[in-house]
């Protein structure tokens, strides 16, 4: 991965721009933006983006079903808690995409794909990463629940030196992938998660179920036993602990 390097001052949104060379470019292209001026997250919601951060996309082109898109978000979420974890914090997962320290966001997943009905034409996964930046100058709406680097260790950490072991992590997992069955990194990812074994309310647009967080599926889907005893996979929603 980062063989081919796109670096922007200022994008709208790494995404769309990966979006709109992905189908020509190779596999492992990164498009990186120091600012993003349309930052997106997940369900058509704003992710702010300034200057500090780190806002990148990876184009990926794995041959997989459309139905396992959602195990890349699984993969980018493994890779961002290892770099996390190499300068010293203690990060947890949230599903779907979330990465926590101390209970607050501290990066966001969105993957996004191009594909046949049986067959992923690419994937982009996106990564923000709040870096070198202080949560106070975040909107008062999301200054609560979320946090950064700095702020946690009380000092800026090299943003290169960061986006290099970051590259580094996602292609030892994007290769374990790409070989190995993926029930060892959905073990892995249990294990760094604190939302297995969690009371959570899953809300999607068309309804609300509450259960026991009890496991991943195969397909990144969450497993949740229902109060009535049955279980359910979710494949996605927002997620909050109760
Ligand atoms: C979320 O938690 O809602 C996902 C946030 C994903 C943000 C990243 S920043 C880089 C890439 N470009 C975007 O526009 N979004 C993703």
């Amino acid at each position: 991965l980062g063989t081919d390097i796109r670096h922007f001052m200022e994008l709208e949104s790494t995404n769309d721009y990966a979006k709109t060379i992905a189908r020509d470019a190779h596999e492992g292209t990164v498009v990186v933006a120091e600012a993003q001026k349309k930052g997106r997250g997940r369900k058509g919601f704003d992710w702010v983006s300034p200057q500090g951060g780190v806002w990148i996309s990876i184009i990926l082109k794995p041959s997989i079903v459309p139905a396992n898109a959602s195990r890349l978000t699984l993969v980018g979420g493994l890779a961002v808690v290892d770099s996390l974890k190499s300068i010293g914090l203690n990060p947890s997962l949230k599903w779907p995409n979330d990465v926590l320290v101390n209970g607050k966001k501290i990066c966001g997943i969105l993957t996004e794909m191009e594909a046949e009905i049986d067959r992923v034409e690419y994937i982009v996964l996106g990564l923000g990463i709040n870096l070198n930046f202080n949560t106070d100058t975040l909107p008062e709406e999301i200054r609560d629940g979320s946090t950064t680097i700095s702020d946690e260790l009380g000092t800026y950490v090299d943003r290169l030196d960061f986006v290099r072991s970051l590259l580094y992590n996602l292609e030892q997992y994007y290769i374990h992938f790409k070989t190995q069955p993926f029930e060892e990194l959905m073990e892995r990812w249990i294990d760094s998660s604190d939302t297995i074994g969690r009371n959570v309310r899953i809300v999607t647009p068309s309804k609300m179920v509450d259960g026991r967080a009890i496991g991943i599926t195969l397909s990144g889907g969450l497993l949740l036993q229902k109060h009535d005893g049955s279980t359910e996979e979710i494949m996605s929603g927002r997620c909050i602990y109760i």
